[in-house]
């Protein structure tokens, strides 16, 4: 088991990447704390805790910070620490030219997508000190890397992630703590449906292997990345798009 006795915590784990992430983190020994401002989230603690597995929910805005702090706080309670975390909340922003864009719609963008992942990371880096060192994943996306028309709020805030998870990495490279962020291309999931009205066909054009991706196909990164396999990977931002980035045009 890949994360045997560790004790881990996934924000948005209600849905899509962040629920298969959670149950692939327990699958593989730690126990979780899941967290996300939807309670729906209880139900996948549930199915965790109903394959034999550790895990407990949460609900929490990670816009906040002292419901971030909160659940650290839970964590280390709970749990007696923090050894690793996947910050994964999001959404997907309004779709139209940067010059149209409702200003209140960006901004609720880069506080969901960009001072959530900046808070995850303030109040989980001192956790994983306490503990003697961790790993940290936060979900960028390939538009991290890259950019697409019409969808400013949501590429400007997956590059400021991408740039955070470095420069965190860089600050905490002697702590014995990694940080990292996967990049996923299109995953079948509900904010893939909205974002792409619907159809995932949308999304899959482009990709070199003619499909989008599954949030498990995410979730098996994500582990890797949180374990010891990954002992010498650090501050990267890893695409997980079926062969996306690496095609120009
Ligand atoms: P999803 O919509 O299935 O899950 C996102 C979860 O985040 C939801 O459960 C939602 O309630 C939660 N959330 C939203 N705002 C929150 C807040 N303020 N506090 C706490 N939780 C909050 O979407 P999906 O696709 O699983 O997204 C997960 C991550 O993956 C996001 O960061 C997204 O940007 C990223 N991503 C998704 C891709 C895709 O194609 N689905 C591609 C690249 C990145």
């Amino acid at each position: 088991m890949l994360l045997r006795g560790k004790v881990g915590l996934v924000t948005g784990a209600a849905s899509g990447i962040g629920r298969a992430s959670a149950i692939a983190m327990a699958r593989e020994g730690a126990s979780v704390l899941l967290s996300d401002i939807d309670a729906k989230g209880a139900s996948a603690a549930d199915e965790i805790r109903a394959e034999g597995g550790r895990a407990i929910f949460q609900a929490a805005d990670v816009t906040d910070d002292a419901q971030v702090a909160g659940l650290v706080a839970l964590a280390e309670r709970e749990f007696g620490g923090l050894d690793v975390a996947y910050n994964n909340a999001g959404i997907e922003g309004a779709q139209a030219p940067l010059e149209q864009q409702d200003m209140a719609g960006v901004r609720k963008a880069f506080d969901v997508l960009i001072t959530s992942v900046y808070l995850c990371l303030r109040h989980e880096i001192p956790a994983l000190q306490r503990r003697g060192g961790g790993a940290i994943v936060n979900c960028g996306s390939m538009w991290g890397l890259n950019a697409w028309p019409n969808w400013s709020p949501y590429i400007t805030s997956k590059h400021a992630v991408s740039g955070m998870t470095k420069t965190a990495a860089l600050e905490q490279a002697r702590n014995n703590i990694r940080i990292n962020a996967v990049a996923p291309g299109p995953i079948l999931t509900p904010l893939l449906l909205r974002g792409w009205k619907g159809d995932p066909n949308n999304a899959s054009g482009r990709v070199p292997m003619g499909r989008i991706g599954q949030p498990e196909e995410v979730a098996d990164v994500v582990v890797f990345l949180l374990s010891e396999r990954a002992s010498f990977v650090n501050g990267h931002v890893m695409p997980v798009d079926g062969g996306m980035m690496a095609q120009t045009g």
